[in-house]
């Protein structure tokens, strides 16, 4: 079964279930201001953004407000019923600037040199993000001078070298913990 399957699966959406309750909580938002973490990623008016592994949403909506309505943002997660939740709170929220799509981050369907801003938050290490395949396929959709964030939960030292020895991205700034890169 692929990841795109898996998303859909009644067991997986339920074994999931208290992560995302986690996610969203109200102790998560008293620990974490996801407008400062965001602002770490320097995210601009008017960007077309990719969220990958948007979860329950908790930085989708501050997200959208950041880059306003000349913006695109594209809220990406594998799980059926993290979709539609999000998808819930961007209508409850009356936004026009966000897509909740539910997919494989590993293959977006995006265009090539087609986004200004990758955001990777809280999504790696992951077991069905390998980075091996999950760097190549944002290095191919994002543009010349775009730029991929990185707010890692668990922190994990290696993951930062592992970016850098990919050779696909170079360091840029490490801002309100989240690490930017710029494509090579
Ligand atoms: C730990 S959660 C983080 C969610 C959110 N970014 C946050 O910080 O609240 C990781 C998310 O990545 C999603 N995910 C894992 N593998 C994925 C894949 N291959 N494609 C898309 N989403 C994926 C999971 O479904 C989950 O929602």
């Amino acid at each position: 079964m692929n990841t795109e399957d898996l998303g859909n699966s009644k067991i997986l959406n339920l074994v999931f279930k208290p992560a995302g309750m986690l996610m969203g909580s109200r102790a998560r938002r008293w620990l974490m201001n996801p407008i400062k973490t965001l602002q770490g990623a320097d995210i601009q008016p008017g960007q077309t953004v990719l969220e990958v592994g948007c979860g329950t949403g908790f930085f989708t909506i501050p997200a959208a407000e950041l880059i306003g309505d000349q913006g695109c943002l594209m809220a990406m997660d594998a799980l059926s019923d993290y979709t539609k939740r999000v998808s819930k709170k961007v209508q409850a929220a009356g936004l026009e600037n966000v897509r909740v799509v539910k997919r494989d981050a590993l293959d977006t369907g995006l265009d090539a040199a087609s986004v200004d801003k990758v955001l990777l938050f809280g999504v790696i290490p992951f077991p069905f993000l390998p980075l091996n395949r999950l760097l190549p396929e944002m290095n191919r959709i994002l543009k010349t001078e775009g730029t991929l964030a990185v707010w890692l939960f668990p922190v994990s030292g290696w993951v930062p070298k592992s970016i850098l020895q990919s050779g696909l991205f170079t360091y840029v700034s490490k801002r309100n913990g989240v690490y930017n890169y710029r494509r090579c």
